[in-house]
Parts: structure tokens; sequence; C-alpha cells
């Protein structure tokens, strides 16, 4: 579903991905993990069209997508939600979700998309009327990923689904996770802790400095020795 190749980006004078290659497979969920600012949020805004692909190549879906422009993405099927809640705080929990079914396609099966966002998030369906500023931090970040859904997506890049999140409200995110999941969403997920990445993925990515140091098919695959290498800067 999703190809890259050697892809590097970064800002201005800085390279921050440095020649990164993985694939994801229709139907499964890939996980990035590693530590902070080595560019796992980077990577998914080169994915996603926001920032450029200075070198490398990326194919979704068949095509070759590397010069995209972020908007013909998001109508291609590749959906990026980003670190952090983005969700218009005046309106209300219903009106962010028909925000997230705009493109022509998407706007179509807005009303059985909508139906399915309440069947997995059943408290934005009671939430619904509410602005979304008065959402708990938990009830936002599932009101974002749900507008994410809405908007029809083959693809879907979660950035960090349980960050600042009390550890039970995490619980409930990530067994929402795995629902889009099993309903057959392909997903391409960051996230910083590494159990609960392991309890979701399919292939499991670790990303230090940009590149991808260690990568396991199946999870629970990832040995404890790189994971020890990498977040507490130990070797033997
Ligand atoms: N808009 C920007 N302009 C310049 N540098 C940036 C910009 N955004 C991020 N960076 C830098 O790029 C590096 C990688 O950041 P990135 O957000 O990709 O890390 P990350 O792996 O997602 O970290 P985290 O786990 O904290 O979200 C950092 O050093 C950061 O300061
Ligand atoms: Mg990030």
């Amino acid at each position: 579903m999703l190809e890259l190749t050697d892809v590097v980006a970064g800002y201005g004078s800085t390279t921050i991905v440095q020649g990164i290659s993985l694939g994801v497979r229709r139907g499964e969920c890939s996980v990035l993990v590693g530590p902070n600012g080595h560019g796992k949020t980077t990577l998914l805004r080169a994915i996603s069209g926001l920032i450029k692909v200075r070198s490398g190549s990326i194919a979704f879906d068949g095509s070759d997508i590397t010069r995209e422009r972020a908007e013909k993405l998001v109508e291609r099927g590749l959906i990026h939600m980003p670190q952090g809640d983005l969700v218009f705080p005046d309106m209300t929990v219903e009106e962010n979700l028909v925000l997230g079914a705009f493109t022509k396609s998407a706007a179509k099966n807005a009303k059985q998309r909508m139906e399915e966002v309440y069947d997995i998030f059943p408290r934005l369906l009671e939430r619904r009327t509410q602005r979304a500023r008065t959402l708990s931090g938990g009830e936002r970040r599932m009101l974002a990923i749900g507008r994410g859904l809405m908007g029809d997506g083959k693809l879907i890049m979660i950035d960090e689904p349980s960050l600042g999140l009390a550890p039970v409200i995490v619980d409930e995110v990530y067994s929402q996770v795995r629902r889009i999941i099993d309903t057959g969403m392909t997903v391409l997920l960051v996230e910083e802790n590494v159990t609960r990445a392991q309890s979701l993925a399919d292939s499991i990515h670790l990303v230090e400095n940009g590149e991808i140091v260690r990568s396991a098919d199946e999870a629970g695959l990832l040995d404890e020795q790189a994971l020890r290498e990498t977040y507490l800067g130990m070797t033997e």
C-alpha cells in the first residue's frame, strides 16, 4: 500500500530523515517507535506532502506520489492525523466530524462513516452537540482520530495517539485504534511506548537519527538490547 525508498527530508538546510526505506502492506499496522526528536513526525510530513521529499521515492496504492501535493494525497485516500489535538474548539463534535469528510468521495459516504465513527467512539456520540473546547483531553484525541476516519482513507497515519493522556484513557484510545485496524484499514502509527506499539503492530521499526535502525516483522520481536541502546544510549 505504501512503499518508501531511501526517503530524505528535512527543514531548511537541516536534513532530518536520512534515507528511510519502509513498506506498509495493505490491511496491516506498521508502527514507528523511537526517542523524541529523531524524525518520526518529519517522516510522516514528508509522506503526506507537507514537506518536500529531497531524494528517494514514495509509492502509494500503486502510484508514485513523491512530488504529489498534500491536498491531492488526501483525495487519493492518504490521511495524516498530526501530533496534538487539532480540532476546531468552537465547533461541536459533529461539526468537527463533518469537516473531516471534505473531499468529494468522503462527502458522499459521510453519513455511513459517521455511524462507524460513533460505533468506535461511543463517547463522541454522547457528546455530539457539545463544543470541542469542552471535551476532555482524551475525548479531544478521539475526536481528532474520528475526524481523520471521516476522510474515507485507504491508509491512515496516526502520530502518537496516546501522547499526554492518563493511562486509563490511553487504554481506551488503544482499544479504539485496534478496532480501526480490525476494520481492515491500513495504519502507520507513531508511538513512543514500545510495549503498546508491540501489542498492535504487524511490523515495528525503530527510528534513530532519521534512520530505521531495526525492524521486526512480528509483534514482540524487537530485541531489548536494541531498545536499550536507542533509548538509554547504552551499548555493550
Ligand atoms: N518546522 C521545523 N523546522 C525546523 N526544524 C524542525 C521543524 N520541525 C521539527 N524540526 C526538528 O526536526 C527534528 C525531528 O523532529 P520530529 O518532530 O520529526 O521528531 P519526532 O521523532 O517526531 O519527535 P517526538 O517523539 O518528540 O514527536 C527535531 O530536531 C526538531 O527540532
Ligand atoms: Mg513527533
